[in-house]
């Protein structure tokens, strides 16, 4: 199974911006976290980010022919702009599962609305780094049922 974890931009930064919001761990960090985990289920990732609205999109789309199981993304900023990567995931229909570090319901009334979780089967936010592993888990553990329903 492979799973694609996706992150927009500034999320390069992690480590150097708000704490209080995103914690204190760099990307490289989560994603050796996420390596861990998914040695543990036994699937294979591939990360990558982007500051670049159009890359992300480009990459949505690739996925639906390069063997994509299901997709991790945090969209960042775009979460609340992109109709672009809105239409990408509906596009693409594969699984997706939207994570946050932060929890958005709490701040500005601009982060408040997601234009791309209505294209994905749920959402994790506010539980900081450890919402990519949440993420994950609940990912595979729909594909793995989905695949036994077929
Ligand atoms: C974020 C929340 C977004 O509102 C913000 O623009 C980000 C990060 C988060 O992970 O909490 O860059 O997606």
């Amino acid at each position: 199974m492979k799973i694609l974890v996706m992150n927009g931009p500034n999320l390069q930064l992690l480590g150097r911006r708000k704490a209080e919001f995103y914690g204190t761990r760099t990307l490289p960090e989560i994603e050796t976290m996420l390596q861990n985990v998914a040695a543990e289920l036994g699937v294979d990732l591939e990360f990558m980010q982007s500051n670049h609205e159009g890359v992300l999109v480009d990459r949505v789309a690739a996925a639906i022919t390069d063997g994509t199981d299901g997709i991790v993304i945090n969209p960042a900023a775009y979460t609340h702009t992109s109709i672009a990567l809105r239409d990408a995931l509906e596009a693409a229909r594969i699984p997706a599962v939207e994570v946050h570090l932060s929890n958005v319901a709490s701040r500005d009334e601009f982060r408040k609305l997601s234009l791309t979780a209505p294209m994905c089967i749920g959402q994790i936010t506010g539980l900081g780094a450890d919402g990519y592993e949440w993420a994950l888990r609940a990912l595979v553990r729909y594909l793995v049922s989905k695949k036994m329903n077929e």
